[in-house]
């Protein structure tokens, strides 16, 4: 492996404490990992050059929330919400039947195809979920096969109860806690649970967590997405990693949230593709949470696998600034994953940089649905 300098960046996010960014700066690279930050006038030696010719570079964007182990597709559902329907939990049942169906060869092509995508568009950490498979055998099967493409994987036995337990939630509650845990808790460094109406209910939703915490899995929660419950109350009453959807929350779950370690984690592919109110990124920054902003990237909710476009989306509809909702994509991604070396471009960082065919970072707003990604570096 080289070293690679990356040089006359004109406008360099690096979220450096004392100097978050840097006009016509450089930055070295080594076996992946930041080595050197600095002034263009000043640059090391390196094997590799890039010359930036005055475009903007900002931190691999941190997708903290993705569903990527899945067959098929559901246009039909998205066309008719279009057409006025409301978006309910239930579909996850088509593509559960269609993942179950599907072999493994076809479901890892399906999602690198993916991660793909996402590196195209500046994304170079991701976190995959199961919750399409539903049995022992399909979730463990989906987190193995995540396990390929990210380390960030999530257990989501508990997406919703499929449809050989409908007449016995609680059962399925059983053996998500117990046999699927306990066959998926390997392949695992989260658990997850979608906490809704149509889903888990709050106290099934503390039962799983407790149970992968127990396993030595770290928390995450579905909660918010359909309407207010106990279940962000709970994400922070249990230490969650972070809490995602929050298209509805009370004052009390924002102020929860505020004095928590608890990420918000917002996805506005969802209210964009389910046409739900945009929740607002401004109300959680000023009480003082943590915002992540992520895509949810799933065949159901949000088939969108673009960071660039949340980041647009919660520009345009959720009253954050160019500048908040990049550092939601980057650093706020990586809280929502505890991580401290992606997200950033300070010495040490292994999240590599996007360089962007823009002058400034604002761009990615500024000129939304562009393709502005030149090269992922690092
Ligand atoms: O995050 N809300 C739960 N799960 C996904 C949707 C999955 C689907 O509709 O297939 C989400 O929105
Ligand atoms: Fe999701």
């Amino acid at each position: 492996m080289t070293s690679t300098l990356v040089t006359s960046i004109g406008e360099l996010t690096t979220w450096e404490p004392d100097r978050p960014v840097r006009h016509d700066a450089a930055i070295v690279f080594d076996q992946g990992a930041v080595v050197w930050v600095g002034d263009a006038a000043d640059v090391p030696p390196a094997d590799l050059r890039i010359d930036a010719a005055g475009r903007a570079a900002v931190p691999g964007f941190v997708d903290s929330h993705s569903h990527l182990i899945f067959a098929g597709d559901r246009a039909d559902e998205f066309e008719a919400r279009m057409a006025g329907q409301k978006y309910e939990a239930g579909g996850i049942r088509r593509t559960v039947r269609l993942t179950r169906e599907a072999d493994d060869a076809t479901l890892l092509a399906n999602a690198r195809a993916i991660v793909d995508e996402m590196r195209r568009q500046g994304t170079t950490t991701v976190e995959i979920k199961s919750g399409y498979g539903l049995t022992v055998h399909d979730e463990q099967r989906a987190l193995r096969l995540a396990r390929e493409l990210t380390p960030e994987t999530t257990f989501l036995g508990a997406h919703v109860v499929p449809v050989e337990f409908a007449d016995d939630p609680d059962g399925y509650v059983d053996l998500v806690t117990g046999e699927m845990l306990d066959a998926c808790a390997p392949f695992a460094h989260w658990i997850d649970v979608f906490c809704e109406a149509g889903a888990f209910t709050v106290e099934q939703s503390r039962r799983i967590l407790e149970a992968g915490a127990a396993r030595g899995l770290g928390l995450r929660l579905h909660a918010g997405q359909l309407g207010e419950s106990g279940g962000v109350q709970l994400a922070v009453e249990l230490d969650a990693a972070s809490v995602d959807h929050g298209t509805f929350l009370s004052d009390a779950d924002v102020d929860a949230l505020a004095g928590s370690q608890t990420v918000a984690t917002l996805l506005p592919g969802v209210e964009f593709s389910t046409r739900q109110p945009y929740p607002s990124g401004r109300r959680l920054l000023d009480a003082g949470a943590t915002v992540a902003l992520a895509t949810d990237c799933n065949p159901g909710s949000s088939f969108t696998s673009s960071i660039p476009f949340c980041i647009a989306l919660a520009v345009r509809e959720m009253g954050m600034t160019p500048r908040e909702a990049l550092h939601a994509a980057t650093v706020g991604g990586a809280r929502a994953l505890r991580r401290d070396d992606v997200g950033h471009l300070r010495v040490g960082a292994t999240g590599g940089l996007a360089l962007l065919d823009a002058p400034s970072a604002s761009h990615l707003a500024y000129r939304p649905g562009v393709p502005l990604v030149r090269q992922v570096v690092g």
